[in-house]
């Protein structure tokens, strides 16, 4: 059994296209049931786990997946022991120091996140001395409350910065959603694994190329 974690959420009906156009059928009901491990149409030996985002990293490192798709934001936050296989060139997103506008970034000081990490470091590099204020939802609320200076989160649509009066004031990078594998996995079931990823590999760049992982040279990396 080939076992693929997948997110719960708003990305996975795009995951689940990618997915049928490299021939894998997960069940049709995988986007409205609450199954949270969903077989393959087609494939009896490849399943599916639903698991929230920012659980992917330790289904795979553990081994209780063997693969795993998910965004690059979750993956630096989590520094998961894992292969880190494809960009996937899906589920595209900005991750941004956003705030009100006219707000000088290099007079922050308390800066709202979901993802510490990036943000740390974001700050890190600029050699500015900021605490960070961990939340786990609704960042931009943060600013509006005087609870930070500014956030530093992900901007998709840009809809809910708008929606809120704030404004992207730096980018930090570009988000995209990866294909990871369990180490062990990836020595071991290298002639299930391998394929596959040649197929999504050709399905997203038209070429069986080695592509390299990063998408931009200000990208996250971990
Ligand atoms: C994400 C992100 C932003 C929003 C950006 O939150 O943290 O809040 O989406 O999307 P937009 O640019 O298209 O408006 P999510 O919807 O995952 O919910 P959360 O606030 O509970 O984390």
């Amino acid at each position: 059994m080939l076992t693929i974690a997948l997110c719960k959420g708003r990305m996975l009906d795009t995951v689940v296209s990618l997915l049928q156009t490299v021939g894998l059928s997960p069940s049709e009901d995988i986007l409205d049931s609450r199954q949270l491990i969903v077989s393959d149409s087609t494939h009896a030996d490849v399943r599916y786990l639903l698991v929230k985002p920012v659980d992917v990293p330790a289904f795979v490192q553990y081994g209780a997946a063997d693969l795993g798709l998910v965004g690059k934001d979750v993956l630096y936050e989590a520094g998961a022991d894992l292969h880190e296989l494809l960009d996937l060139r899906s589920g595209i997103c900005k991750m941004a120091v956003a705030g009100f506008a006219g707000t000088d970034i290099a007079r922050v000081h308390r800066v709202a996140t979901k993802y510490p990490r990036a943000a740390r470091e974001y700050f890190r590099e600029r050699s500015q001395q900021i605490e960070v204020i961990d939340i786990s939802g609704s960042v931009e609320v943060a600013p509006l409350v005087g609870l930070a200076d500014c956030i530093v989160d992900l901007v998709e649509t840009g809809r809910t910065l708008a929606e809120n009066g704030l404004v992207i004031l730096d980018e930090v990078g570009v988000i995209s959603t990866r294909l990871v594998a369990n180490r062990s996995s990836y020595q071991l079931r290298a002639k299930e694994i391998d394929p596959l990823m040649d197929r999504l590999r050709k399905a997203v760049t038209g070429s069986s190329a080695n592509l390299p992982v990063a998408m931009s040279s200000r990208e996250v990396t971990a």
